[in-house]
């Protein structure tokens, strides 16, 4: 009966695998979370509201919705949830933290094999009828450096990947046990040693106050010339601008790049650069990551609007 069942409020695209889950004993809403006209009257009868990246549940998100219970985050990141709002306020927070950590890894080697060697301007140009070879030369990354900025679990399964093409792997994380590195043949490296030596380098970092910014102008001029970076974690990591200059003058020779500072991003200078290869954030977007993010979330809204205990998904 409409009305009585608790309202869980759908403000982004998820796997159908999600409405099995959430079973019968709610009602589903649907809303576009990007949409904040849309999204703030909705939010008034919610219990639960479940997101990806593109929705923003932040103080104001949250003042809208006195009958909020929990916010479910289909995904890792929790940059567009205001955690420390929805606490005081008694909101449960949940997410998936392993439920994408594979896709994002395949989709950051993806990027930086696309860079190294053109693929996405190659493409281009052959399909507008150009047969050319050596201007797509690219680079081995065979018994090159990598550093990986982020020794997380998706930075870990970066590693663990790129070791089968037979490179060496430095990486910056001040929070990881010296001795997990060395075990995945990691060598840990201060951040300006890293830069100083990596060929490639791939940033797999949340984004926080402490690591927006964190490759700005004066960190990409201590990299080596001709260096690759891929970054498929957050955007703002690494400052645009700053990035695209690097790559006009040719101190980056590429960058793959599948996050931006504000998203959705439809015009940036970097897409007006031949040696980018652009996705509009789509790490977590496979059918098993998503598959993995909504069915756990579902399960954790379902446990919460129960008032069960939630364990970790
Ligand atoms: C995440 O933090 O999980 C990713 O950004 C993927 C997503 O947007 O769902």
């Amino acid at each position: 009966v409409p009305g009585t069942l608790p309202v869980v409020l759908i403000a982004e695209e998820l796997a159908p695998s999600v409405l099995g889950v959430l079973g019968t004993d709610v009602e589903i809403r649907h809303v576009d979370g990007a949409d904040r006209g849309a999204l703030l009257p909705a939010l008034a009868d919610a219990a639960a509201v479940m997101i990806r990246s593109a929705t923003q549940i932040d103080a104001e998100a949250l003042a809208a919705a006195p009958n909020l219970k929990v916010v479910a985050r289909a995904g890792i990141g929790l940059d567009n949830v205001d955690v420390a709002a929805a606490t005081e306020r008694g909101v449960m927070v949940v997410n998936a933290p392993t439920s994408n950590i594979v896709s994002a890894a395949e989709h950051a080697v993806a990027l930086l094999l696309a860079a190294a060697r053109h693929i996405p301007a190659a493409d281009a140009s052959l399909r507008e009828g150009a047969w050319k070879r050596s201007k797509f030369t690219g680079v081995e990354v065979t018994e090159k450096t990598v550093g990986v900025v982020g020794l997380g679990r998706i930075g870990v399964l970066v590693a663990q990947r790129l070791a089968a093409f037979g490179v060496t792997l430095i990486a910056y994380d001040p929070y990881i046990q010296p001795g997990r590195a060395a075990q995945l043949g990691v060598r840990l490296v201060p951040l300006d040693e890293l830069l100083r030596e990596s060929d490639f380098i791939t940033i797999h970092l949340p984004k926080t106050p402490e690591t927006v910014g964190l490759i700005g102008a004066a960190e990409l001029a201590t990299t080596k010339p001709g260096v690759i970076i891929v970054n498929a974690a957050r955007g703002g990591l690494v400052d645009e601008a700053a990035l695209v200059d690097a790559l006009s003058s040719g101190q980056v020779r590429a960058a793959g790049i599948d996050v931006f500072a504000k998203e959705p991003c439809t015009d940036s200078p970097l897409f007006g650069l031949r040696n980018t290869v652009v996705t509009p954030h789509l790490g977590a977007s496979t059918t098993e990551a998503q598959d993995k993010a909504g069915t756990a979330v579902a399960r954790s809204v379902r446990l919460a609007l129960q008032g069960e205990f939630v364990p970790d998904a």
